[in-house]
């Protein structure tokens, strides 16, 4: 495989803590090489079309109280909303037919009153629409993971935002042991898993930076990203410069050189604190983006980020993409049908 060639900048046979310390903070030509790479990686293992997500927010209710997040339960200014199924499904029903997007991605705090809702709209969605099911709906019992892959969820992003446990306790108030045990049983229950940490939480120092990235690596993940910290209004870190980019593009780099087929976000945060961000992370080797579908309304209250967030659109994504010089992968279905569109016009 290339990435044990000798003009390779990373051997991941000899890569150590201080030589992931090291990587991470290249800039310039040597990072231009990392980049480099990344993308040879992911043509190689034939992870270079670009997967889109359709992001439905189906509630910023949230028993938590991440210092980093103004969904946190402790935050009374923040009014609180939860979508009904009906409004669901037919959310599902304009992704699916964007014809461009093949999973549907259900995020919400950490909300247990959201159970009843996705047991009615995840069967519905896999037999109306037959879309990928994703969902980031934080920690729960062992037996509610296992019921929603019964219920036909395909996947779960549950990250662990940062690698050492006593600045998780800290920011997040509850143990990384915890979050960790969640995602054993993810992976136990079935699902695609995907994982990932947080650049930029006070404290975080860069050699725990490298050792998220051997986390990862230990968790083999399905999915891995990486996210710049953004203050956020109404919390306590809300005065906070945010996360560095080339750090963010760096572990993306990283992330698919240890994990070469992996699924790898470029975040919408990443576009906020820069213009052409997520561009940036396509050519680091990410291979994901997600489009956001939560209506008006509620987005706004949907404070993941930061009261002004860069909400993407389909348009943005597609245009990205192609300066990328990248493809969106088709839905199975959607193939198909253009497939059958072509015979019907060659006849
Ligand atoms: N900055 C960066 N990432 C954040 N997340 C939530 N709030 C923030 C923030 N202020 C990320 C966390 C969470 C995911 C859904 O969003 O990683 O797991």
């Amino acid at each position: 495989m290339r990435v044990f060639e000798k003009d390779d900048l990373i051997n991941l046979e000899q890569l150590s803590k201080q030589e992931l310390m090291r990587l991470l903070q290249v800039e310039g030509n040597l990072q231009q090489q990392l980049f480099r790479q990344a993308q040879d990686v992911r043509r190689e293992y034939g992870a270079d079309e670009v997967v889109l997500r359709g992001v439905i927010e189906i509630s910023n209710y949230c028993q938590k109280n991440c210092d980093y997040c103004a969904m946190r339960a402790a935050n009374k200014k923040l009014e609180r909303y939860r979508l009904l199924p009906e409004e669901i499904l037919s959310i599902a029903a304009e992704i699916k037919k964007t014809n461009v997007i093949s999973t549907i991605f259900f995020q919400a705090g950490q909300d247990p009153d959201c159970d009843p809702i996705l047991e009615e709209v995840i069967p519905e969605i896999k037999k109306r629409f037959n879309l990928n099911v994703l969902l980031c709906l934080g920690e729960k019992p062992r037996e509610v993971y296992f019921k929603l892959a019964e219920l036909g969820a395909d996947s779960y992003i549950l990250k662990f935002e940062t690698s050492d446990p006593l600045l998780y306790q800290e920011i997040a108030y509850t143990p990384l042991a915890r979050r960790l045990q969640c995602i054993r049983w993810l992976q136990e229950a079935g699902f695609k898993v995907g994982t990932g940490n947080i650049i930029g939480l006070p404290k975080q120092t860069l050699e725990m930076l490298a050792d998220d990235i051997l986390l990862a690596l230990e968790i083999q993940p399905d999915f891995v990203s990486s996210s710049p910290f953004i203050p956020n209004q109404n919390t306590p870190l809300e005065d906070l410069p945010y996360g560095n980019l080339n750090l963010i593009l760096n572990t993306i780099a990283l992330y698919r050189i240890a994990l070469p087929s992996a699924l790898i976000p470029t975040v919408s945060a990443m576009e906020k604190i820069q213009q052409d961000g997520q561009l940036m992370g396509l050519n680091a080797g990410a291979n994901v983006l997600t489009i956001n579908f939560t209506p008006d309304k509620y987005r706004e209250k949907y404070v993941i980020y930061s009261q002004k967030r860069f909400v993407v659109s389909l348009e943005h994504a597609l245009q990205t993409i192609e300066r990328a010089g990248l493809r969106v992968r088709m839905p199975p279905q959607s193939t198909q049908e253009i497939i059958e569109d072509n015979t019907c016009h060659n006849e």
